[in-house]
C-alpha cells in the first residue's frame, strides 16, 4: 500500500492508525460482521463476545487505508462495555465523530465500521436463541 500523507488526519485518527487497540483475532467471538468497501478494496472483520445482551468483547482485523484502521479500532473500543441495543442505534456519522472527524474525501472509510456491526449484530440475533421465532 502507497504511504498515505497524515496531515488530513485528527490526532486521534493518527494515534489509532498507529497503535490500534483490539486488532487480531477474537477467537471466542458469539457475532461476527465482514464488511468490504467495492471501492477501494479495502476490507473490516468484526468480531464481538456478547455475554447477557451487552458487548464484552471487541476484536477487528481491517485491511485498508488509516481512516479505515482508525475507525475499526475506535469502534472496538466505543463498543466494548456497550448493549447490544445501543450498539444496534450506531450510526457511521458516530464512529466519525469518535475520531475527531475525518477529511471529506474519507468519510466513507467510516462505513465499514458500522456495516460490519451491523452485520455483526444480526449474526448474533441469528444464532441466538432468544431471537428464534419458535
Ligand atoms: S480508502 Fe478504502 S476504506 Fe479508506
Amino acid at each position: 500500500m502507497p504511504s498515505e500523507d497524515l496531515r488530513a488526519y485528527s490526532d486521534i485518527v493518527i494515534e489509532h492508525f498507529q497503535h490500534p487497540r483490539n486488532a487480531g483475532v477474537l477467537a471466542d467471538a458469539n457475532a461476527v460482521g465482514e464488511d468490504r468497501n467495492p471501492v477501494c478494496g479495502d476490507h473490516m472483520k468484526l468480531m464481538l463476545r456478547i455475554e447477557d445482551d451487552a458487548i464484552a468483547e471487541a476484536r477487528f482485523q481491517t485491511r485498508g487505508c488509516p481512516a479505515a484502521i482508525a475507525t475499526s479500532s475506535m469502534a472496538t473500543v466505543v463498543l466494548t462495555g456497550m448493549s447490544v441495543d445501543q450498539a444496534a442505534q450506531l450510526k457511521r456519522q458516530d464512529f466519525v465523530d469518535a475520531v475527531g472527524g475525518l477529511p471529506k474525501a474519507k468519510i466513507h472509510c467510516s462505513v465499514l465500521a458500522a456495516a460490519a456491526l451491523k452485520k455483526a449484530l444480526a449474526s448474533h440475533s441469528q444464532s441466538s436463541p432468544v431471537g428464534r421465532s419458535a
